[in-house]
């Protein structure tokens, strides 16, 4: 099926576009009201990721209000815990919790690959739903945590300030605590490939925690299982090439070794330049970001000025997927996003004339 907005895959490929494609981390979610409405509906946050049509319809409702240029899969990156059986669950304003940890070599020794076509199901079908209904409107992004980051939760229980639970397990017992993160990696790997197989078009891991981590254990803990990610995947599916986008929340000081891991494009947060991230990194990815998503709060006028100050700061000419540096706040107002949008649409073709002028 031909793709009517390619504009996000051109960029993550370096190729030229008319604009800077845009799209947000988290862009379905409790700031918009009718994804609230349909949350009450469904019940728990899961049965909404469970139901293919509930799924495939929250997925596009910030396409309804914002001409974004890529669709992200509505779902979790908890679903591979839950699906070896640890049992995840939401306590209102809490976040996310597990019945079960894993803290011993026995806990470890006991977990399984899930089989992604099988035990995670939902997720396909969600996938192929979402692609039929979005009928070649923009690309399809498919996700997962990173190995580092889901051991976080599997180990913590849930959300943690410290890490206290896995950076023991990581200090005392690595050999235990690699033993976990490979058989993350292996269940990332076969769950993203499933993703591919389903219809994403492009997919990213999130690797929310990995700037926890002191520089040489990021490399050992965090960073490799990603690099082994990366080196499992398809990246050709329909004839078309599926990018892979790394995210790690507080890892610009490391976007060299991050870049060098094989992806086709590297996400940011916001606490690092654009520019210079473009001079350390750009002749190999495309960058990703990096719009503090607490700019959104502000006027749109502030909005409009930190959107000009990112496209500078990137400069001239192809590589720049516009983003936020990390997930949109349930607080913010739409109209902001409004804002922000019109502003890049605005304020990007001027640094994408080569190609205007063919
Ligand atoms: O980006 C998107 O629109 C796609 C959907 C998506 C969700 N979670 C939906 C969601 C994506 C890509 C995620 C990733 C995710 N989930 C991450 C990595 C990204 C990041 O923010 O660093 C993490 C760490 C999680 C774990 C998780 N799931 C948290 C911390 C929460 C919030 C819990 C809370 O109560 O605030 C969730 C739940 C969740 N995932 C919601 C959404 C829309 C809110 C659930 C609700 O409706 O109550």
């Amino acid at each position: 099926m031909e793709l009517k907005n390619d504009r996000f895959l051109r960029a993550l490929a370096r190729q030229p576009v008319d604009r800077t494609p845009v799209w947000m981390m988290r862009q379905a979610g409790r700031y918009l009201p009718e994804y609230r409405a349909i949350r009450a509906d469904a019940g728990g946050f899961m049965d909404l990721c469970r139901n293919r049509d509930l799924a495939c319809e929250v997925t596009l409702q910030p396409l309804e209000r914002f001409p974004m240029d890529a669709a992200i899969l509505f779902s979790d990156i908890l679903t591979i815990p839950d699906a070896m059986g640890l049992g995840l669950y939401f306590e209102t304003g809490e976040g996310p919790k597990f019945r079960k940890t894993v803290r011993s070599a026995e806990d470890v020794a006991a977990l399984t690959v899930p089989n992604a076509e099988r035990d995670l199901d939902y997720v396909m079908n969600a996938v192929k739903t979402i692609r039929h209904e979005l009928n070649g409107r923009v690309p399809l992004i498919g996700f997962s945590g990173s190995p580092w980051t889901l051991a976080c939760y599997m180990v913590e229980g849930g959300s943690s300030r410290d890490f206290r639970h896995i950076k023991t397990m990581l200090y005392d017992t690595p050999d235990v605590m690699h033993q976990l993160l490979d058989t993350l990696a292996e269940s990332v790997t076969d769950y993203l490939n499933a993703q591919i197989r389903a219809g994403a078009q492009a997919v990213q891991i999130f690797d929310t925690w990995g700037g926890a981590l002191s520089t040489p254990a990021y490399r050992e803990f965090s960073l490799r299982y990603m690099e082994q990610i990366v080196a499992g995947l398809m990246r050709e599916h329909e004839g078309r090439r599926v990018p892979v986008i790394l995210f790690t929340k507080n890892g610009g000081q490391w976007l060299e070794d991050i870049a060098a891991a094989g992806s086709d494009a590297v996400g940011l947060d916001w606490s690092t330049e654009m520019s210079n991230a473009r001079a350390r990194v750009g002749h190999r990815v495309a960058l990703q970001g990096n719009l503090d998503p607490n700019v959104l709060f502000a006027h749109p006028s502030a909005i409009r000025a930190e959107v000009a100050r990112i496209l500078d700061s990137y400069g001239q000419g192809p590589g720049h997927v516009f983003n936020l540096g990390h997930g949109i706040s349930q607080f913010t107002n739409p109209d902001h996003v409004t804002a922000f949008v019109e502003s890049l649409h605005e304020l990007s073709p001027a640094y994408h004339r080569e190609i205007a002028l063919g």
